[in-house]
């Protein structure tokens, strides 16, 4: 058993551990000016209730945190520094162009410092101090807000210098994932463990809002009015340390005129280029852009231009930052759907809780994969998850549809002819009565799609219940705004019957735990460790090679007498299960 423990534990990321190093200056400079940071209230911005309590503060709209955060990253810069350097000396120097908000040190190619200033006039101010790099290579002039401090004379620092404490920018080494999951007192401990640990970090939030808005600074020199916005799971509540950053050049800034309008019978229009479609335009635009970004993109290596796809995309490293970038344009659905998710993610605490653990889970099994192909997306999983919350009952998620109905006329939204309507006030939408645990819906999770009629079934989180498929794909998830569109038309029927039978294998271990649970003490992965253990591919491997009856069947059995013989018992779950058809 412990063998395989490792070769499973080895395939998550392997990293260094986390820690708190959100720094606020005044700790280290008592300069006047100097604003404290608040932490809680900049975890409050993110808009992401405490895991195991309910938040009753009042949580913040999706485009009031892009706001904040997109201003807080302007007043920022990042700078790369010496190795080592007084951390006090660092901030005193800084500080002469302007009183400083926070700042923290990570390590990439190097270590590097995000400064956040107080006002926005201090970035300005260092520009102007700052010289162009002199060396024997030639150079592209750029002004950018990245940065690479020298010393101007090494040798006479080296008795100050100090260890700075960086931050971590990755999630923790598998080892000690699994320690704290075999640790923890029950499994919803797990779940939310494995969700603290997961979880972006304010820093890493930080980094992301800062490497949009350099990369807008670059855009910029092309499209002045343009804005850079991050989406997807990087601000949708469900980002994981590691993910990709997803990126939105919106230039609809350009096109709005100001509400004064001028007198006469006149009409000003800019003279513009006309293509002979949106599609063109994007391709075009994202074509430049990825050029610039390739030749005068501080930072920016491996860009590759990927304007065939359905969806045309820029795709680049941050090498600083040490993020995949994907740049798309022209894809505000995508932000809408972002918005919508934060807002499920944001509505009950065990929803970010579930999704991680379906994701870590699915990734283990290599269900899930960085390279595109016929397996299922992680956007596809959350939303499987947000329908499974939408069909207990009661409901811990309402539907789409429902949330339509709360919207009131500033809410409403059309994109490209689709209703993208729903309420964006997320106080205002009624908590969840359901009081199921993590542990059965995590339980019930897996018996559900293990059982999911998915040869006739889609999934749809507009109205919260299954319909029947449209089109023949294997796994049919219906886009929850383009509704003729299916979001996980990639996925091959192979793909989908490993997902079922590691979903049958993993509600059957679960099942068996609330026989036999084993205690914490006897190093035994019980719980959420026990189902990251990959149990199924080795059981199936052994099935064939043995020409047994296949281990899904078995399982798929075992579950059903276990089920008929745990309802006729049955007296503790508040948990009913919804009608499926077998798969
Ligand atoms: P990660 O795996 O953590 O990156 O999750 P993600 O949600 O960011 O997924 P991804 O980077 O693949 O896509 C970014 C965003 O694009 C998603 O959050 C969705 O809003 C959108 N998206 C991704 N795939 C699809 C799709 O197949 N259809 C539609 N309509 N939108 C998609
Ligand atoms: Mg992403």
């Amino acid at each position: 058993m412990a063998a395989r423990c490792v070769s499973l534990w080895t395939r998550l990321p392997i990293c260094a551990q986390r820690s708190q190093v959100l720094r606020p200056i005044h700790r280290l400079l008592s300069s006047p000016g100097t604003v404290a940071a608040d932490t809680r209230r900049e975890e409050q911005s993110l808009g992401i209730a405490e895991t195991g309590s309910e938040d009753r503060t009042p949580k913040k709209r999706f485009s009031e945190v892009q706001k904040e955060r997109r201003e807080q990253a302007q007043r920022t810069v990042l700078i790369l520094c010496p190795n080592k350097i007084s951390e006090k000396k660092f901030l005193k120097y800084l500080s002469q162009h302007g009183p400083i908000n926070n700042h923290f040190f990570f390590e990439s190619f190097g270590l590097y410092a995000v400064v956040e200033f107080c006002q926005k006039e201090s970035v300005a101010s260092l520009q102007s101090v700052t010289r162009l790099s002199v060396g024997t290579e030639a150079v592209i002039p750029f002004r950018s807000r990245f940065f690479n401090l020298k010393l101007k004379n090494p040798p006479s620092q080296t008795s100050e210098q100090s260890c700075i404490p960086c931050s971590n920018q990755s999630s923790p080494s598998s080892k000690k994932l699994f320690e704290l999951l075999c640790n923890a007192e029950s499994v919803d401990d797990q779940l939310n463990t494995l969700l603290k640990e997961f979880q972006l970090t304010e820093e890493n939030t930080k980094l992301r809002y800062l490497t949009c808005s350099l990369i807008e600074d670059i855009a910029a020199a092309y499209f002045p009015y343009c804005e850079i916005r991050p989406f997807g799971s990087s601000v949708n509540g469900f980002g994981k340390l590691g993910c990709d950053l997803d990126m939105l050049l919106d230039l609809d800034e350009i096109g709005k005129s100001s509400a004064h309008k001028t007198s006469g019978n006149f009409l000003m229009e800019f003279q513009v280029k006309n293509v002979a479609s949106e599609r063109i335009a994007t391709q075009k635009i994202l074509s430049v852009i990825g050029e610039c970004l390739d030749h005068f993109g501080p930072g920016c290596v491996g860009v590759q231009k990927i304007l065939n796809a359905r969806c045309p995309l820029v795709r680049f490293s941050h090498q600083a930052s040490g993020f995949q970038c994907d740049l798309t344009a022209n894809n505000r659905i995508a932000l809408k759907s972002s918005e919508l998710l934060y807002i499920y993610s944001a509505l009950d605490s065990r929803v970010r809780a579930l999704v991680f653990s379906i994701r870590c889970w699915a990734r283990a099994h290599s269900l899930t994969s960085s390279i595109p192909g016929a397996w299922i997306t992680n956007f596809s999983l959350t939303m499987m998850v947000i329908f499974f919350l939408q069909r207990r009952s009661p409901p811990v998620l309402p539907t789409l549809d429902y949330l339509r109905t709360l919207a009131d006329a500033e809410d409403k939204c059309i994109i490209e002819g689709h209703n993208c309507t729903f309420i964006c006030d997320l106080n205002r939408i009624k908590p969840s009565e359901n009081t199921e645990t993590l542990e059965l819906l995590l339980k019930e999770f897996f018996e559900y799609f293990g059982n999911f009629a998915f040869n006739k079934n889609s999934i749809n989180i507009r109205q919260g219940r299954e319909q029947n498929k449209p089109e023949s794909s294997p796994l049919h998830i219906q886009n929850p705004f383009e509704t003729s569109l299916n979001i996980s038309k990639n996925v091959s029927q192979s793909q989908l019957q490993k997902f079922v039978d590691l979903a049958r294998e993993s509600a059957w271990i679960l099942h068996q735990e609330d026989k036999d649970h084993p205690s914490p003490s006897s190093n035994q992965p019980w719980g959420l460790a026990a189902l990251l253990l990959p149990s199924v591919a080795n059981s199936m491997s052994h099935a064939k090679k043995k020409k047994k009856k296949p281990a899904n069947e078995r399982v798929k059995n075992l579950l059903e007498s276990i089920k008929s013989s745990s309802t006729e018992n049955s007296t503790n779950t508040s948990g009913k299960r919804t009608d499926s058809t077998q798969a």
